[in-house]
C-alpha cells in the first residue's frame, strides 16, 4: 500500500481508502455485518488507514468504530459526516445555512456519532452535502472550530454535491476547510478541469467517492442486472441504464484491450494518476474486493496510452437524478 498527504492536514492516508455506506445497511442491502468486519480487518491488515463512514449510514459508524477500537494499535483514521438538519440530499441553491448546518444541529450529530462509534474523536467530521452560498453565513464555521477545540473533531471537510465538482471551491479559496469528498471516476472527469487544481493550489485534501460508478464501472452491471429491493441501486441502474452501462463499458474494456476483470483496477489508477487525489474511499463489503482494491496501489501509473483511452470514455451524466 503506498501512502499520500492528506492535503495540509499532516495525515498519510493509504490510496485505497475504505468507502462503509454499504456495510450499513441503509441504503444498500444484503452486507451481512460478519462478512463486512472481516473486510475492514482484512483491509486493514493490507495496509487501509482511511474509512468513510457518516451518520447517515445505518449501522456503519457502530460497525466501523469496534473495529477501529479493536484495532487500536494500528493507526486507522475515520472520516465521518454530518446529515443536513433539512434531510435534503443534494443542496439544493438558495438555502440559509441555518436550514442545514445550525451550529447546535452540527454539534449533536457528532456527539450522537462519538457515541455511535464508541471513538474519543473524528480525524475528520465533513458536511454531507455543500453548497458555496454558505461561506461567511451561519454559524457552522465557529461550531466546527469550537468541535477541533475540545478535541472532538481533528479536520474540517465537506463531501461536495454529486456532479457540483465546483460547488466548493469558494470555501476552498477561504481556507477554512480540510479536505474536500467529491465524485471522480473514468466517467465523470470533470473535477480535472477547476476543482482539482484548486485543492493542490490551497492544500485542500481531496477524498474522491464512486471512482466505480456505484458498480458501472466493476464489469458487473449488465442489462437485466438488478438489485434486492430497497436497495438504493434500484433507482441508480433503473429502466435501459444497465444496458447503456453495459454498452459504454464494452466500448471501453475494447478500446482499452483488456479483460472486463482488470476494469476495476483500471479505473482506480485512472483516479490515482491525479496527484491532488489523496485516497479514493472504494466501497467495498467483501474481502475478496478489499484485497483486489489494495493490490491496485503498488505504485505504477497508466500508460500515456491507456490514460488518452479512458479519458475519450468521458460520460458525463447524473443517475441519482429521477429522470
Ligand atoms: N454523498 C456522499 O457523501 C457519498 C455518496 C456516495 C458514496 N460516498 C462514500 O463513497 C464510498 C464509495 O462509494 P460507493 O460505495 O457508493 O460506490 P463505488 O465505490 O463507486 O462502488 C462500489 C461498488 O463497487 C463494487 N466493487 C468494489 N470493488 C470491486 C472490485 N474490485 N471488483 C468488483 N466490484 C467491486 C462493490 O461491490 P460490493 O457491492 O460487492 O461490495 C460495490 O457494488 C461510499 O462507501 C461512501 O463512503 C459518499
Amino acid at each position: 500500500m503506498e501512502y499520500r498527504e492528506l492535503g495540509r492536514t499532516g495525515l498519510r492516508v493509504s490510496e485505497i481508502g475504505y468507502g462503509a455506506w454499504g456495510i450499513g445497511a441503509s441504503n444498500w442491502v444484503s452486507a451481512t455485518e460478519d462478512e463486512s468486519v472481516r473486510a475492514l480487518h482484512r483491509a486493514i491488515d493490507l495496509g487501509v488507514n482511511f474509512i468513510d463512514t457518516a451518520r447517515g449510514y445505518g449501522e456503519s459508524e457502530r460497525i466501523v468504530g469496534s473495529v477501529v477500537r479493536e484495532r487500536a494499535g494500528d493507526e486507522v483514521y475515520v472520516a465521518t459526516k454530518v446529515p443536513p438538519r433539512n434531510g435534503k440530499w443534494p443542496a439544493p441553491d438558495g438555502l440559509d445555512p441555518a436550514e442545514t448546518f445550525p451550529g447546535d444541529h452540527i454539534r449533536a450529530t457528532v456527539d450522537e456519532s462519538l457515541r455511535a462509534s464508541g471513538l474519543a474523536a473524528f480525524d475528520i467530521v465533513q458536511f454531507h452535502v455543500w453548497s458555496d452560498e454558505w461561506v461567511g453565513r451561519g454559524d457552522w464555521l465557529e461550531t466546527v472550530a469550537a468541535l477541533k477545540k475540545e478535541g472532538k473533531i481533528r479536520f474540517f471537510g465537506v463531501s461536495i454535491n454529486d456532479y457540483q465538482p465546483e460547488n466548493a471551491i469558494r470555501l476552498i479559496e477561504t481556507g477554512e476547510v480540510d479536505t474536500v469528498q467529491v465524485i471522480y471516476n473514468a466517467f465523470s472527469q470533470r473535477p480535472e478541469e477547476k476543482l482539482l487544481p484548486s485543492c493542490r493550489e490551497h492544500g485542500v485534501g481531496v477524498i474522491v467517492r464512486v471512482a466505480l460508478d456505484e458498480g458501472g464501472l466493476t464489469g458487473r452491471i449488465t442489462a437485466g442486472t438488478t438489485f434486492p429491493a430497497g436497495d438504493f441501486r434500484n433507482a441508480f441502474f433503473r429502466g435501459d441504464r444497465p444496458a447503456q452501462v453495459e454498452r459504454r463499458v464494452n466500448a471501453l474494456v475494447a478500446d482499452l484491450g483488456i479483460d472486463v476483470d482488470q476494469l476495476p483496477d483500471i479505473a482506480l489508477r485512472y483516479v490515482l494518476d491525479e496527484p491532488a487525489v489523496s485516497t479514493v474511499i472504494a466501497g467495498m463489503r467483501t474481502v475478496r474486493n478489499v484485497e483486489r482494491n489494495a493490490a491496485t496501489s503498488d505504485g505504477r501509473q497508466l500508460t500515456a496510452e491507456q490514460r488518452a483511452t479512458v479519458k475519450r470514455h468521458r460520460w458525463e451524466r447524473n443517475f441519482y437524478n429521477a429522470d
